[in-house]
């Protein structure tokens, strides 16, 4: 049957649906995994995001996924960063900023209440990288979120060094 005013009326099933309304209205993750959410001008960002997967896998993460927020739907973005526990955060620096698709990824977050989460951050900048401080500003203004300390900062492409950052980050990110 389906209410003119709130849409479909629920007679079965009440406990599935009456769970998932605690978790949504409560801002509770439904998944123990990692989302990782990437922007990158033109594409070093994004290799690195690929090998923070690949090195989350290998240290027993349970679930990762990983989204181009470029180009990808922002709608499942937001989906899969409210499903995960956990986020990892990498975009190129933009204009003494944070690459646009992600600035505009986390004003979608911050809108809809988005907290109780960890997060880690990955950013990358040519000149004067500035992706990350504008990022954790952002955050900041999000309830109960715990921002990883370390945070890995790329010079254009990635390298050893980094990827041993990268190790860091993502042991601090599964503790
Ligand atoms: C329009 C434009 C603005 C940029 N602004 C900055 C900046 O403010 N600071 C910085 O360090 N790098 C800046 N960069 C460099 C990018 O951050 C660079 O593309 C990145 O470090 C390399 O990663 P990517 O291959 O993922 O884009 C800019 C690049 C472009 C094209």
């Amino acid at each position: 049957m389906i209410c003119p005013l709130h849409g479909p009326i629920l007679k079965e099933n009440l406990e599935y649906y009456i769970n998932k309304y605690d978790i949504w209205s409560s801002y509770k993750p439904e998944e123990d995994g990692v989302f990782i959410a990437f922007a990158s001008i033109h594409g070093n960002t994004a290799n690195a995001a690929r090998k923070m997967k690949e090195i989350l896998e290998r240290k027993g993460a349970k679930k990762v996924v990983i989204s181009d927020l470029s180009r990808e739907d922002m709608h499942e973005c937001v989906e899969d960063a409210f499903r995960y526990d956990k986020i990892i955060l990498a975009s190129s620096s933009y204009n003494m900023g944070v690459f646009t698709p992600m600035e505009q990824f986390l004003y979608h977050l911050l809108n809809k209440n988005y907290q109780n989460r960890k997060i880690g951050i990955i950013e990358n900048g040519t000149w004067a990288p500035s992706a990350g401080k504008t990022m954790k500003e952002i955050i900041s203004k999000m309830k109960n979120i715990t921002i990883c300390e370390k945070i890995v900062t790329i010079k254009s492409v990635l390298k050893e060094e980094n990827i041993n950052e990268m190790k860091v980050l993502s042991d601090e990110l599964l503790k």
